[in-house]
Parts: C-alpha cells; sequence; structure tokens
C-alpha cells in the first residue's frame, strides 16, 4: 500500500478503451484474508448520478459473484505486461478451485475495504451504487444474445470510485 500514492480519478493518463479491452483488470472483492478476483475485460469508466462511476460486469456462475453480491466494496487493478499469465489464470480458473494469489503469487492488501494487490500499477477502489441483471428481453440487437447460449446474463454493477492508486 505505501508504494502508491492517490490521484484524482481526473488526472488517470490510461486510456479507458486499452485499460479494459486490452491490458484487462482484475476484479476484486473481500478483505485479504478472504477475498476473490477474476480477470475482466468488459468494464466501464465514467459519470453517473454526479459522480465518477466504473460498471463491472460478472456472470452468475463466477465465485466471484458471492463475493461481488456480500460486499460493499470492489476494485479494479490493472498491471504490468509481465503479469498477463498471472492474469490468464485468474480469468481462466476458479478460486473454488484454486487459491488465486497462492497460484500467482500476487500479494493481497486492503485497498480501503476491498483487496487488491501489490503488484498492481493502478487500483480503482469502489462502492457499490447498484447492481441489475442484464435481461433478454431488453436486448436491442440479436447478436448481444449470442454472447449467452447459456442464458448466463451478466449482472452489472455500478460503483463509484472512491479512491485511484499510482504508483
Ligand atoms: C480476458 C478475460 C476477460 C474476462 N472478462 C470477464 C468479464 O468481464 N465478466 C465475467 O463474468 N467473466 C469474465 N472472464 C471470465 C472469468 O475471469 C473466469 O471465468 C474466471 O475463471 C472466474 O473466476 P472465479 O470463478 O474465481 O470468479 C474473463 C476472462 C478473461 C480471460
Amino acid at each position: 500500500m505505501e508504494q502508491f500514492r492517490q490521484i484524482l480519478p481526473e488526472e488517470l493518463g490510461d486510456n479507458p478503451f486499452s485499460l479494459i479491452g486490452k491490458d484487462w483488470l482484475l476484479l476484486t472483492a473481500g478483505a485479504p484474508e478472504d477475498h476473490n478476483t477474476m480477470t475482466v475485460s468488459w468494464a466501464g469508466m465514467g459519470v453517473l448520478w454526479n459522480k465518477n462511476v466504473c460498471t463491472a460486469y460478472v456472470r452468475p456462475q463466477r465465485h466471484t459473484f458471492g463475493f461481488m453480491e456480500r460486499e460493499e466494496y470492489f476494485t479494479l487493478s490493472a498491471y504490468p505486461e509481465e503479469y498477463r499469465e498471472a492474469l490468464r489464470v485468474c480469468g481462466t480458473k476458479s478460486g473454488r478451485e484454486i487459491n488465486k494469489a497462492a497460484e500467482t503469487g500476487l500479494t493481497p492488501f486492503d485497498a480501503g475495504g476491498a483487496t487488491a494487490f501489490e503488484e498492481a500499477r493502478l487500483v480503482l477502489l469502489c462502492r457499490k451504487l447498484y447492481a441489475q441483471d442484464l435481461r433478454p428481453e431488453c436486448i436491442v440487437d440479436p447478436a448481444v444474445d449470442t454472447h449467452y447460449p447459456q442464458k448466463d446474463y451478466h449482472r452489472m454493477y455500478i460503483g463509484e470510485i472512491l479512491r485511484v492508486l499510482v504508483k
């Protein structure tokens, strides 16, 4: 935690499209001793209800889903390229089967109500404001439904950005 400094959301230098879609993020909820994390590459950053917010989308079968439901806070965190393999592990294995921190060597710390990892280059600490399931009857372009052959529609979580930590 000491290696991080807090900046304003407006000072963030990252391009959100490459940060989310190309670099990928870890979505993490729970305390360091009882957390789960998973890789996400579908997310959003913006402004809603006069607050700076992040939006994450979690399918119900993810182990992380239960943590997102239970917890008030979550983090989205970004990593240097050398951690790509760690993110691949967190995005293909479940916390039900492995201890992801032990498997990847990532070091959990409390970012202020939710876990992030010391190796991150950027941590966004968020407080849940709103959660809602994406619904098939709301899909406008039928192509969207091809992402849901198992009808496992994501739950959308909108969180207020409380802290932006960078190295
Ligand atoms: C690059 C990448 C991006 C992903 N993005 C998402 C996402 O946005 N939402 C989601 O529900 N799953 C996403 N996943 C899948 C989860 O990370 C994966 O199922 C993970 O193993 C879930 O772990 P858990 O069961 O411990 O929660 C992504 C996987 C990868 C590799």
